[in-house]
């Protein structure tokens, strides 16, 4: 029996660690055979793919060539990791996924998501998630998270990062209405324990 496979998106500041932190807690608890992972995971062959990407000396990466990447990195963590647990019937919880290419790449950057979907159809082969839990914040509120807990003002830079995460916000919604089964919404501007008691009602409802 092929496990269940349940990622995690959402943009900076959300509390998508520490919510995961949370999650595995719960799943130790409940005895759930699951492995938690992020891309590249551990991978080699990933991890060498995405020190490509993240090089600063890489300037003149273009937007297809880093789409290109992420979904390569994508498919060998994949094979390696995602598939070997659900194929033994694992829970695989994984943060990030397909849909952050989609939110950054295909919309925030403005490559199109039908094109950056069509790049990572070929690097997944239809292994799309069962669950994917998307915590929504306010970037104005997921960047004063982050900015309080490093005890520093907001500056110019974090002003024109803004924008670029209100687009990967907007993105969210366009995947929002593309998969309205599979992606589930959360408010995440609430206390965390509120956020992790929504998401276990959902893991109780669609996994356990
Ligand atoms: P990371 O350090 O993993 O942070 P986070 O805690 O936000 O997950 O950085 C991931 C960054 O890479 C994040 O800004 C989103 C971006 N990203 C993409 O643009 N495309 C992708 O396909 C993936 C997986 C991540």
């Amino acid at each position: 029996m092929r496990g269940c496979f349940i990622t995690l998106e959402g943009g900076d500041g959300a509390g998508k660690s520490s919510l995961i932190k949370y999650i595995v807690e719960y799943f130790e608890k409940e005895s759930v055979n699951f492995i938690e992972t992020r891309e590249p995971g551990g991978i080699s062959i990933a991890e060498q793919i995405r020190s490509v990407i993240l090089d600063r000396k890489n300037t003149e990466m273009d937007g297809r060539t880093e789409a290109l990447l992420y979904a390569a990195a994508r498919r060998q963590h994949l094979v390696e990791r995602v598939l070997p647990a659900l194929e033994s019937g694992k829970v695989v919880l994984c943060d990030r996924f397909v849909d952050s290419s989609l939110a950054y790449q295909g919309y925030a950057r403005g490559l199109g998501i039908e094109e950056v979907f069509s790049i990572n159809q070929f690097a997944i082969e239809n292994c799309m998630p069962d669950l994917t839990i998307y915590l929504d914040i306010e970037p104005e509120a997921g960047l004063a998270r982050i900015n309080a807990a490093k005890e520093r003002e907001i500056n110019r830079l974090d002003l024109e990062e803004l924008n670029f995460h209100h687009n990967v916000r907007k993105g969210y919604f366009q995947l929002l209405k593309m998969f309205p089964e599979r992606i589930v919404k959360v408010d995440a501007s609430r206390s965390l324990e509120h956020v992790f008691e929504e998401v276990k009602t959902i893991l109780e409802q669609r996994v356990l």
